[in-house]
Formats: structure tokens, C-alpha cells, sequence
């Protein structure tokens, strides 16, 4: 990796990396694999935003971690592999986004900590975050994408100022369209003060309590680009622009374009991969199949003119000849048969057979 450069003040900045959810949402992906540990254009996505961690020019990092818990240092180790210190601190019960940031307090080694939720995918200015965070002495600052409908995050209206006025989570009139997106610059004190041991959300606690306390919360606006990975067409989204560098990473393991081939995939003269997809290591796609805007996870071989659109096929499946897939996830080793037809949010479940022809269009794979 290039040496970091940007904010002179960065490397007295801790990063914190929430990753102990049980990313329910993404199941059965999430069965076999952490949220973060997912490959998402070839690599686990959590490589992605430790690349937009190291280019800003912070070194450590410490990740929260429950669920699969080990699977993190496994693949990152020390960190040295990547130019950062990466250090684990693991929740023998998950304890919630606010719990977690407290859990990892004696292991910060700066007085200022940026907290990341392990599973956002943005082109956040960091130095520019932190620069906002100092500018109003803020005790802790947010950042706030705008979007255009507010209804299902938290909510966060700010005076002319940037100040944050309310905290308001997923609510039916959400007073502004400027939203949490789940980074935070904390103070180290205010981060001790999170009651310890216990689950806490930041959210529904944390932030609501800060505000009515008196501290300053401050808001940073920037909608560059934004994603939370939490859903199965969030996911594909994601993956398809970060193959096609409409979303910033420096671990890209390949050149930027509509379709990321990973080593020893092979993909017939005929076939078509478009969209950002990416074919992972030692997948085979027959002749005359289409796979588009798709993540095909590792070992999985789609047979000749099946239609793979905006979905994710698991380790080890195959997707029999002629099937359309259409925004369905396919479990790791599901066998889909030939002219089968999948659409519309369908999750096939790890293992599954399903017989040739057969038709399903809701969850019930
Ligand atoms: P869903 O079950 O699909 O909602 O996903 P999730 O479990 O990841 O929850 P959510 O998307 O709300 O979590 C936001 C971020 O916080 C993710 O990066 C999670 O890994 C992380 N997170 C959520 N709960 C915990 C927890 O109890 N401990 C830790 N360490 N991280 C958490």
C-alpha cells in the first residue's frame, strides 16, 4: 500500500470498527461468514474501509467483535499486512453499538476516537470529519448523509451551525432528511463515560442522553457516496460499485471496470459478466450464461445460459443450465437445478437442492 498522507493530526486519532453484529439481514450469507467478513469485490469487505482508514493516515485500529469473533484476526492478524496495529477486543455477549465502543476504551491510545459501524461503505472525508470535530469542539461529532426519505434511520436535524438539536430515531416525521450514517468522532472522556458492561445503543442512548446533558454534539454533512451493506440488494449494490470505482477502496484486487475475474475463475468465450460483478477464485460460467451486477462467491459454477441478475451465489452452489436468477441469494452449496426460475428477494438456504424447473418467487427457498 502507498504511504498514508492527509491530515497531519491523524495519526493521534484511534479508529474503533463496530463488527460484532449477527447480520440478520444478510442471512444465510451471515451464516457462514461475519457481515464484514463477506467478500465484496474480492475481498472481505472490512478490507475496503481499512484501506479509507490507512489513507487517511490513521494507524490503529481496534475492531469490537462478537459474532465469529475469530474470524477477524485470523485473516488480518497484526494488521502489518495492511500498514496499521490492528487489535481485537471480543464481547462474550454482544453488547450493543454503545456497549461495544465502551468495551474497547482501554485500548484507545489518543484522546480522540473515530467509531465506524464495520458495515458502511462511503466516500466520507475523514480529515475533513475531524476537522469539523475540532473546529466545534464537539464532544462528539456525526456523520449525517442526506437522503430522501428519512423515515427508516435515525434522523438528525442540526442548527445553522452544524450543532446537532435532536436525535431522533426511525421515525414516521423525520423533521430533516439528514441522517446517521454511522461514523462518529468521540472524545475519549465522553466515550469513558458510557456505562460500562452492560448493552447500550448509541442511538436510542447514547446520543439522546448526550444532548439532554448539554454536550455538543456536532453534525458533519457529506453525502459523497453512502451505502449501508445491511440488505441483500444493498450488498450486490455495494459490490457492483466498488468494482466499477464508483465507490472509492484502495484494495480493489484488480483494475477498475464492469466486471472483476478473480484467479482461476473461468468464464466461457460466450458468457457475459457485466454490471460490476465480480467471479470469485476457481468459479466456472458456461457458455452463452449472462451474470450481472452479481457477487459469485468462490468455487460456485453457473451453467451454460442460466441469467444471473443483481444476486449473490455462495461458495460451492451451482446454478443448474438455463435457470434465471433474478435478486435472489443462493446459500453456499445450494444445487439450483436446470430451468429453474428465482426472483425477487427468494434466499435459497445453505445446502438446499431444489429440483429442475422449479419456480419460487418469495422466501420460501
Ligand atoms: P442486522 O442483524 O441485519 O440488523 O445486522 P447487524 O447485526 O450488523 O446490526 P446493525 O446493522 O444494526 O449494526 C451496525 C454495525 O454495528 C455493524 O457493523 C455491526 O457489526 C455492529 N454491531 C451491532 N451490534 C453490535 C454488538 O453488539 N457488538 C459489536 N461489537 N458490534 C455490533
Amino acid at each position: 500500500m502507498t504511504q498514508p498522507k492527509s491530515d497531519p493530526n491523524s495519526d493521534t486519532v484511534d479508529a474503533v470498527i463496530l463488527v460484532g453484529g449477527q447480520g440478520t439481514r444478510l442471512r444465510p450469507l451471515t451464516l457462514s461468514a461475519a457481515k464484514p467478513m463477506l467478500p465484496t469485490a474480492g475481498v472481505p469487505f472490512l478490507e475496503h474501509m481499512l484501506s479509507r482508514i490507512h489513507a487517511a493516515g490513521m494507524t490503529h485500529v481496534v475492531l469490537g467483535t462478537s459474532y465469529k469473533a475469530q474470524t477477524f484476526a485470523e485473516y488480518f492478524g497484526d494488521g502489518s499486512a495492511f500498514g496499521l496495529d490492528i487489535e481485537y477486543v471480543v464481547e462474550d455477549e454482544p453488547l450493543g453499538t454503545g456497549g461495544a465502543i465502551r468495551n474497547v476504551a482501554d485500548r484507545l491510545r489518543a484522546d480522540t476516537a473515530v467509531i465506524f459501524n464495520g458495515d458502511i461503505l462511503s466516500g466520507l472525508d475523514l480529515t475533513a470529519l475531524l476537522a469539523t470535530h475540532r473546529h466545534l469542539a464537539a464532544d462528539v461529532t456525526l456523520h449525517l448523509v442526506e437522503v430522501a426519505d428519512a423515515r427508516a434511520f435515525g434522523s438528525v436535524p442540526t442548527d445553522p451551525d452544524g450543532r446537532v438539536t435532536a436525535f431522533l430515531e426511525k421515525t414516521e416525521h423525520p423533521p430533516t432528511n439528514q441522517i446517521n450514517a454511522g461514523c462518529y468522532v468521540f472524545k475519549r472522556s465522553v466515550l469513558e463515560a458510557i456505562p460500562a458492561g452492560r448493552v447500550v445503543s448509541v442511538e436510542r442512548e447514547t446520543f439522546p442522553g448526550l444532548l439532554e446533558s448539554g454536550a455538543v454534539l456536532a453534525g458533519h454533512v457529506d453525502s459523497t457516496y453512502w451505502l449501508d451493506l445491511g440488505t441483500p440488494a444493498a450488498f450486490v449494490t455495494g459490490s457492483a460499485d466498488l468494482v466499477r470505482g464508483v465507490a472509492p477502496t484502495a484494495a480493489l484486487p484488480g483494475p477498475v471496470g464492469d466486471a472483476l475475474i478473480l484467479d482461476g475463475a473461468s468464464v466461457a468465450a460466450t458468457a457475459s459478466v457485466i454490471g460490476g460483478s465480480t467471479v470469485g477464485r476457481g468459479v466456472v460460467i458456461e457458455a452463452g450464461a449472462v451474470v450481472d451486477g452479481s457477487v459469485i462467491f468462490d468455487g460456485a459454477r453457473v451453467d451454460r445460459d442460466a441469467r444471473i441478475t443483481r444476486s449473490v451465489i455462495g461458495s460451492d452452489a451451482r446454478i443448474g443450465a438455463d435457470s434465471i436468477v433474478d435478486d435472489a441469494v443462493i446459500g453456499d452449496r445450494a444445487l439450483v437445478g436446470a430451468r429453474c426460475e428465482l426472483r425477487s428477494g427468494i434466499r435459497v438456504w445453505p445446502d438446499v437442492n431444489l429440483p429442475a424447473g422449479s419456480v419460487r418467487f418469495s422466501t420460501d427457498g
